[in-house]
């Protein structure tokens, strides 16, 4: 590939390339009626209740909670889910720091296990790591894709262990024809801008149990609910400390215009990459990541596995050169790959207290987060790429990303 035919290859910040004047009109209605807080203003707030209301229907749900983000959502779904000291969260090696994050501000103990060759939860690996302290199952939808959550469930059911689904990076994802988030008793998702749909900041969180949306309410507000918009006694099972993590409405603005923009994004994200793949099958040294569920992929990654780690490393460095800039060796994918978060291999305390690693409830988990600690994920790790395939590709581009793989992979 010479100089001059370098790609131009966008960045993957899905939802941004379909912002248009509809998310334009509702922020303006947001400053001009001078209400930005959800609960009263100047005038009559309405967006978040209206992005509550169309996420209710999207997922079929009967509680949604809009919250300032994804990170904002797990800490709330571990508090409802009653996670703390003397508890283990299970969760894949392909991750991002934040879920993990949650559990240790949740004062409990994370363990790692093996993801498989769909990069995710690998349930066979989950089954050995239950023990009696074993309190959540955090099945996260990784980069685009549904993890196998028939597999997953039967064993959480068969151990009696509820289950957080991590849908951050699968929005508007299918496994069976359900949507992700549906399976567990709480799903989570994130609106941050490299998410399939945005409002630049903000979090979701999904369910169908009446309590766990109480406690998640007053968990995520005031440690009270609200009746009408107006702070009201919880039921004894819900009174909390509030954590102040509710949805703005610009932000609720945005994300209730986005919403109704998913299948649209979903469609052009799931055909750009369905063709790139087909194009690239048959490259000879060329695998690529296993689905649990093509139909239901949303489609901004496709993962490369190359034959071994010098193959991959080769590749990646030649795609880069032709101008394929964010590529990603996924051992080298910073804070989504367990070992590579220094303050979980360090087991940074969240107070000089030593918490939660320290804590006498947390004695009997004792983990290790070093490399070679998920052997099994280690080695795909060090033999895949992930190409962000970026929303809005034109055929020209795809062909050209498509040129760029194939002689990548063939030389190296
Ligand atoms: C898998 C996963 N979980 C949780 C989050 C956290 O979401 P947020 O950035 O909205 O706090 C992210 C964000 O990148 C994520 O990828």
């Amino acid at each position: 590939m010479t100089r001059q035919n370098k790609i131009n290859w966008p960045y993957e910040f899905p939802g941004a390339y379909w912002l248009d004047d509809q998310e334009e009109s509702v922020v303006l209605d947001v400053l001009r009626n001078g209400s930005l807080f959800r609960y009263y203003g100047l005038g009559t707030p309405k967006h978040v209740d209206r992005f509550e209301e169309r996420a209710r229907e999207f997922y079929g749900r009967k509680y949604a909670l809009a919250l300032n983000s994804g990170t904002g959502a797990l800490i709330t779904a571990m508090a409802a889910l009653d996670v703390g000291p003397g508890c283990e969260v299970i969760l894949p090696a392909f991750l991002w720091v934040a879920t993990v994050g949650a559990v240790v501000e949740s004062n409990a103990i994370p363990v790692i296990c093996e993801v498989d060759d769909s990069f995710s939860m690998d349930p066979a690996d989950l089954e050995k790591k239950i023990t009696s302290r074993t309190k959540l199952i955090v099945p996260i939808h990784m980069a685009g894709s549904p993890c196998d959550m028939n597999a997953i469930l039967a064993v959480a059911k068969k151990h009696d262990i509820p289950v957080l689904e991590d849908c951050a990076q699968c929005n508007g994802g299918e496994f069976g024809g359900k949507k992700v988030g549906t399976f567990g008793q709480i799903g989570i998702f994130s609106l941050q801008l490299n998410k399939n749909m945005t409002c630049g900041e903000g979090g979701l969180l999904i369910t169908d149990d009446e309590r766990l949306y109480h406690k998640s309410f007053a968990a995520h507000d005031l440690g009270m609910i609200r009746k009408d918009g107006r702070l009201a006694p919880a039921p004894d099972y819900a009174q909390a400390w509030g954590q102040g993590r509710r949805m703005t409405e610009l932000a609720g603005a945005v994300a209730a215009v986005q919403i109704t923009k998913l299948p649209k994004i979903l469609a052009g994200l799931r055909a750009s990459k369905r063709r790139i793949r087909e194009a690239l099958k048959g490259t000879k040294g060329l695998g690529f990541r296993r689905l649990n569920d093509p139909a239901g992929d949303t489609g901004p990654f496709l993962i490369l596995v190359l034959e071994n780690e010098a193959k991959a490393v080769a590749a990646l460095t030649a795609m880069k050169e032709a101008g394929l800039h964010n590529v990603f060796h996924v051992a080298d994918y910073g804070l989504h790959i367990y070992s590579n978060i220094p303050s979980l291999v360090e087991k940074t305390p969240l107070s000089s207290a030593g918490n939660p690693w320290r804590l006498a409830e947390n004695q009997e988990s004792d983990h290790d987060y070093a490399k070679g600690a998920c052997p099994n994920s280690d080695a795909l790790f060090a033999r895949s790429i992930l190409l962000p395939i970026p929303a809005k590709l034109t055929k020209e581009q795809e062909t050209q990303a498509v040129e760029i793989v194939k002689q990548a992979v063939e030389k190296a």
